[in-house]
């Protein structure tokens, strides 16, 4: 997949700019705060509908603009296809697909890019929501409908927290905490299935990139973690709701006194060990950026064999903060599909990758 052209007016701090992208490896560069990392934001947008950076649409459009446009010609599936993005504060955001409406779940079936910021050199050692969140946006990618599943888990989770939270200024509110509680069983049951599924795929593609770019012998773990009661999250989801529910039941009690939600998938991890040791406690700064680089490029190679082509690579500030060896590894790895790498100075990289070069300041490109 590839993205030849990107037209943006009033989004961020550019007020209008197109951009051509090389079908390589693209370098993007400046000083900070001139608009590099809006660029792949606009891009990371075209295929999530979303943001990474804020869950406000409003914050995407110029100070000084009413409304953001981004317009991209892409190919992809073999084909030229358009990807427009309309955001006017106040309405709906619009999404049209050559021509045609669609709503942010479907863009992935468009258009898929894989993100790399220096926040997921922390995949090892931070705490678990962002080893779920890799999980969510990797798998939403290939399939749309988890994405569908996860919305109503959050507003089902959403509103029984409030219950519990506020029952005591009026129990009546606990009358309805049980169908809460079985419909987050039911969400749980979809979510655990394909959470257990993915992580089996990541734990097999991140192997080989692992072993390579370890340069040894270490093998890479990736275990999925979830409800306690779960005995097999590849079981039916019936009989993984059942084990839910079973959980539910003998933590009903706590859930109201504590106030707080103990059980469902919102709590799931992924136990990543190199060797077998538990790499967040054991490993080494450099061993646990090698294993977070290696996930992250096992993701890229899912959604080749999911998709058949190459993903877009999104490399934001990321490469200046690698050593010499993983910068390396990283460029070399990344070699059959487009990339595009922001960084403060060329540093260089465009000449190891004989990829395109695009200065940025103040909003306009170079
Ligand atoms: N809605 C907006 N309207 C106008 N300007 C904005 C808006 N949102 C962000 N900006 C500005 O865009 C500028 C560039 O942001 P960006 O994050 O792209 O910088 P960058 O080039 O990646 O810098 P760094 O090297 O520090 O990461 C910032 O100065 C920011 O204040
Ligand atoms: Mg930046």
């Amino acid at each position: 997949m590839k993205i030849n052209r990107l037209a943006v007016t009033g989004f961020r701090n550019y007020e209008w700019e197109t951009i051509d992208f090389g079908s390589g490896t693209n370098v993007i560069y400046g000083s900070n705060a001139q608009g590099k990392t809006n660029l792949i934001e606009a891009v990371y947008l075209l295929a999530y509908g979303r943001s990474f950076r804020t869950r406000f649409d409003r914050e995407l459009v110029h100070f000084q603009y009413s409304s953001s446009d981004i317009l991209a010609d892409i190919t992809s599936y073999d084909r030229e296809q358009t990807v427009n993005i309309q955001i006017r504060p106040g309405a709906a955001k619009k999404i049209l697909v050559n021509g045609v409406k669609k709503t942010a779940n479907e863009l992935s079936r468009t258009l898929n890019v894989v993100l790399f910021c220096p926040d997921d050199l922390n995949l090892i050692k931070d705490g678990a929501a962002v080893r779920r969140r890799l999980l969510d946006t990797a798998i939403g990618q290939i399939r749309p409908q988890y994405n569908e599943i996860l919305s109503e888990f959050n507003r089902l989770f959403e509103h029984k927290t409030r219950i519990l939270k506020d029952w005591r200024e009026k129990p009546s509110l606990l009358e309805t905490l049980d169908e809460f509680s079985d419909g987050l069983c039911r969400c749980s049951a979809k979510l655990i299935r394909y959470r257990a599924a993915y992580t089996a795929r990541l734990q097999e593609a991140s192997i080989p990139v692992h072993r390579e770019f370890s340069g040894s012998g270490e093998e890479l773990g990736i275990l999925y973690k979830t409800v306690s009661t779960v005995s097999n999250p590849f079981a039916s989801e019936k009989e993984i709701y059942y084990e839910l529910c079973d959980h539910q039941e003998s933590h009903r009690r706590a859930e109201i006194e504590s106030g707080q939600c103990l059980t469902g998938a919102h709590k799931d991890d992924l136990d990543i060990s190199i060797n077998g040791n538990a790499a967040r406690n054991f490993a080494s700064q450099g061993q646990s950026r090698t294993a977070a680089l290696s996930i992250k490029l096992a993701e890229r190679e899912i959604l080749l064999k999911e998709t058949g082509e190459y993903p877009i690579l999104l490399l934001d500030d990321v490469l200046s903060e690698l050593d010499g060896k993983r910068q390396e590894f990283v460029l070399n790895r990344i070699g059959g599909g487009q990339t595009l790498i922001t960084c403060c100075e060329d540093e260089g990289i465009s000449g190891r990758t004989g990829g395109k070069v695009i200065f940025v300041e103040q909003g306009r490109v170079k």
